[in-house]
């Protein structure tokens, strides 16, 4: 989990699927039926996850723009979208892809959301969309990005943002302090000021109702059980452990046990949000 690795990606990738909210993103399918072609812009877009879990629900010509500021990524995205498809072709630096019916066309895009937010929101779009990005930002950029998608009418559909409902079982005596802990090292600065963390997934949904969107969420935990969620299991431990060793808040004996420890099911909470400006 240190990082963002394509491995660690490639491991969440079917959990984060199957935890996305179907009634939800039917709703975002609705919203979007008969844009032809429709175009998306995918903000934090890692190795692709997203377009691979959206793109059939949408209409049969698509129009994709993915944004990382990691060219790791971007280039692990390529060729996991080259491998998705049925059939793909490089045109320039673009990526044409066919699937299941559906014509779909992905440009890549290096940009560091700090810095390059609105040139990359200046692209037009019928829908901006991110997955597992939100917990990484601050309280004030999420204003400013709010007031950037208002400005230019933009809907924002986003899954997968951390909310700090966490539990695992059979219980640890230091599951308590571990995840407090957990929960301050998300506050720090990922980049973008401190971390919004778990609170990202109310102040978007507050600061889109500010600014005059319909505001629709749902709660989307991964519900992780052995043995077949056993390696992401594992890894997110490690993950949590090593993030709370930074924050020196748990004894290392006491967190060493705690990471040690088998467990059978670890459920971690996320909100999908849909917003859509008013009128
Ligand atoms: C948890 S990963 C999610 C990736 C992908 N959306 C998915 O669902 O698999 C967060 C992503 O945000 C990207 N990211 C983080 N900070 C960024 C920044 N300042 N500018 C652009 N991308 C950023 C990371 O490189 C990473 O790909």
């Amino acid at each position: 989990m240190s990082g963002f690795s394509p491995e660690w990606l490639a491991l969440r990738e079917p959990v984060d699927h199957r935890s996305r909210d179907a009634a939800l993103a039917g709703k975002v399918a609705a919203a979007l039926a008969g844009k032809d072609p429709v175009r998306i812009t995918d903000l934090g877009c890692g190795a692709g996850s997203n377009l691979r879990a959206l793109a059939p629900l949408l209409g049969a010509d698509q129009d994709w723009m993915l944004v990382d500021h990691d060219a790791r990524l971007l280039k692990a995205a390529r060729e996991r979208l080259r491998a998705w498809a049925d059939e793909a072709r490089n045109e320039g630096d673009a990526l044409h892809l066919k699937t299941s019916g559906r014509a779909i066309r992905v440009s890549f895009r290096q940009a560091d959301l700090v810095t390059g937010l609105d040139a990359v929101l200046d692209r037009p779009a019928d829908l901006v969309t991110a997955a597992a990005l939100f917990d990484l930002v601050s309280d004030e950029w999420i204003a400013h990005f709010v007031a950037a998608l208002a400005a230019r009418g933009l809907p924002l559909f986003t899954v997968l943002t951390y909310d700090g409902v966490e539990s695992r079982s059979p219980s640890h005596p230091a599951d308590a302090a571990v995840f407090a802990a957990f929960h301050a090292h998300q506050a720090t600065d990922k980049g973008f000021g401190a971390a919004a963390g778990p609170r990202a997934g109310t102040v978007m949904a507050e600061t889109f109702a500010a600014q005059g969107y319909a505001v629709m969420t749902a709660s989307t935990p991964w519900r992780l059980a052995a043995p077949q969620d056993a390696l992401l299991m594992r890894a997110l431990s490690e993950g949590i452990a090593s993030a709370v060793r930074e924050t020196g808040r748990v004894a290392e004996d006491a967190l060493a046990s705690w990471a040690a420890t088998p467990v059978e099911t670890h459920d971690v909470g996320h909100i999908d949000l849909w917003a859509v400006p008013r009128g």
